[in-house]
């Protein structure tokens, strides 16, 4: 009897638990989001949202000799204060006020793995 119930209230709390955040999957969620439709789902720099008057293309993260020149700290700057503030086209917008830290450390491996490049060391 004492067995069952044990039994019964560790599944509750399985159920209300769920299965736990998965990192790799949330960093996918929030490109989906936040950056897929400029950068593309694919990274490739077709998003929906980018037409022919975008004076700039849209990174391509998966060409890696470009996402080479970048470190992980360039990209995090970018990505949290914008292109402007990086010398580059203000069609990239600051995510600083919308995304945390780890949002943006997790997209950095994202971005990192749509290149399959480490990125300028340093
Ligand atoms: C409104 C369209 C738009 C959205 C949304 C957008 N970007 Fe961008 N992004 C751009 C454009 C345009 C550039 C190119 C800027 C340039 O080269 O001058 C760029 C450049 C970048 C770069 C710099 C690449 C380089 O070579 O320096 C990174 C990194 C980047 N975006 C990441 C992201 C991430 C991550 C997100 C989502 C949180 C995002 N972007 C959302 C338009 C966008």
């Amino acid at each position: 009897m004492l067995r069952s119930f044990v039994f019964a209230a560790s599944l509750c709390l399985a159920v209300l638990l769920g299965p736990g955040p998965a990192p790799a999957a949330e960093a996918d969620q929030l490109f989906k989001f936040y950056c897929a439709q400029c950068h593309g789902l694919t990274g490739k720099g077709d998003g929906p949202n980018v037409t022919n008057d975008f004076p700039v293309s849209p990174r391509n993260f998966t060409n890696a000799a470009e996402m080479d020149k970048l470190s992980d700290a360039d990209i995090k700057n970018v990505v949290l204060d914008g292109g402007q503030a990086m010398s580059k086209s203000p069609m990239m917008p600051p995510w600083g006020k919308t995304l945390t830290a780890e949002d943006v450390d997790a997209l950095v491996k994202h971005l990192r793995k749509l290149c399959a490049c480490k990125g300028k060391q340093g």
